[in-house]
């Protein structure tokens, strides 16, 4: 009997989205003889009954395209704008997948999309994810595909930022992308040369990065490269941050958890400034002229790298091997250079960061860099 899958991709968009739906849908038509169709914009499109037909021509000429054919949005199943409310869609979700007459639905995201995916499959569906996000802290699988790209664009940016930075002996903070994780910053930095690196995994002490920058100054070198991930904090603020998300989780009446929300926003919105505030510091401390560079969405653009290409194509196959056997309720990861399932909930809920003692830490430590 022909199997009929549903594919859709869910929150921020990420290089080799197109890669693995042109898999996904290549392996199903072709090899399985399965039918294939795309929700748009994430799980709303499911809701909403917003397809595109994956057909041979619309997953032709995609592989190397950034972005998502299907479009994507943040949107939950379970708390979903609708008519200016927010409402819980679930059950026109699961109605919709029935009506579609859907064997399997494969989820293409980060984590929140797994979250979704694995709530989708407690109500019943039959799913197969696929890990897509430049921050590679999805849990259980080692990479992700869009890091690599990201990567390779941060490492490029920092690289460039050197000859800049030195010309006019300043120092140049970049901002990397990586949401509450390090891994993007820690990879660039390496990579790309920074003479500090700072992530959300080590607190940082501004006096300590300070006096590393005025001790590149008495060896001769006028010029400092500070790689920050958009989530890396102070100690002082990562102690604030933390003790507001633990009052936030124990707050027990609902007036303390209206102050316990407030407070974590405030925090929040205070953390948005914070390269900023990090390069003002900077210059006051060492006397040496700053800047800024945020490169943003500029790492989520363009053509997926070989790499990406890759691994979103072993992903992307594999997910539908599994459909034909019938394994359902698991995430296609990539495990020591092997691609295979993983249960579904040990993947969801969970932030891969980076371990105190990874490798890639002992290394920046071992060329001096702090
Ligand atoms: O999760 C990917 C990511 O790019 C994060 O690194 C970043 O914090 C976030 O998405 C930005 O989200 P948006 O595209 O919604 O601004």
């Amino acid at each position: 009997m022909t199997k009929y899958i549903g594919i859709l991709t869910a929150g921020g968009d990420s290089p080799g989205l197109n890669a693995a739906i042109r898999a996904v849908g290549k392996t199903a038509l072709g090899h399985y003889d399965m039918e294939v169709i795309g929700f748009q914009k994430g799980f709303r499109g499911l809701m909403e009954n917003n397809t595109m037909r994956l057909d041979a021509e619309a997953l032709s000429g995609i592989l190397t395209v950034g972005g998502t054919i299907l479009g994507t949005s943040r949107d939950k199943p379970h708390r979903m704008p609708v008519g200016g409310k927010i409402q819980d869609m679930t059950d026109t979700i699961v109605e919709n997948y029935h009506n579609h007459n859907l064997d399997a639905l494969v989820c293409l995201g980060g984590n929140g999309t797994q979250k979704n995916a694995m709530r989708l499959m407690r109500k019943g569906l039959n799913i197969v994810t696929l890990p897509k996000t430049i921050d590679n802290d999805v849990a259980m699988t080692d990479v992700s595909f869009g890091f690599d790209t990201a990567l390779g664009i941060a490492t490029e940016a920092t690289d460039r930022l050197h000859s800049t930075a030195h010309s006019h002996h300043r120092i140049v903070v970049v901002e990397i992308m990586g949401h509450r994780v390090g891994w993007l910053a820690l990879g660039a930095g390496i990579a790309g040369g920074a003479d500090v690196v700072l992530i959300p995994e080590i607190p940082y002490d501004v006096e300590e990065v300070a006096e590393t920058i005025r001790r590149r100054r008495r060896r001769g070198k006028n010029f400092s490269i500070v790689a920050v991930a958009e989530g890396a904090m102070s100690i002082a603020d990562a102690r604030d941050m933390e003790s507001a998300r633990k009052q936030r989780k124990s707050a027990e009446k609902k007036e303390e958890k209206k102050k316990a929300k407030a407070k974590l926003a405030d925090l929040e919105a205070r953390h948005a400034g914070n390269t900023l505030r990090l390069a003002r510091q900077l210059e006051e401390l060492t006397r040496l002229e700053a800047r800024m560079t945020i490169l943003g969405h500029l790492q989520r653009g363009g053509t997926p790298s070989a790499a990406d290409r890759l691994l979103a194509t072993q992903l992307g196959t594999a997910a539908v091997d599994l459909i034909d056997k019938g394994v359902y309720g698991v995430m296609v990861a990539v495990r020591g250079g092997v691609v295979e399932p993983v249960p579904l909930d040990e993947v969801a809920g969970k932030l891969k960061t980076v371990p105190l003692d990874h490798p890639w830490l002992e290394s920046l430590n071992r060329v001096g860099t702090l």
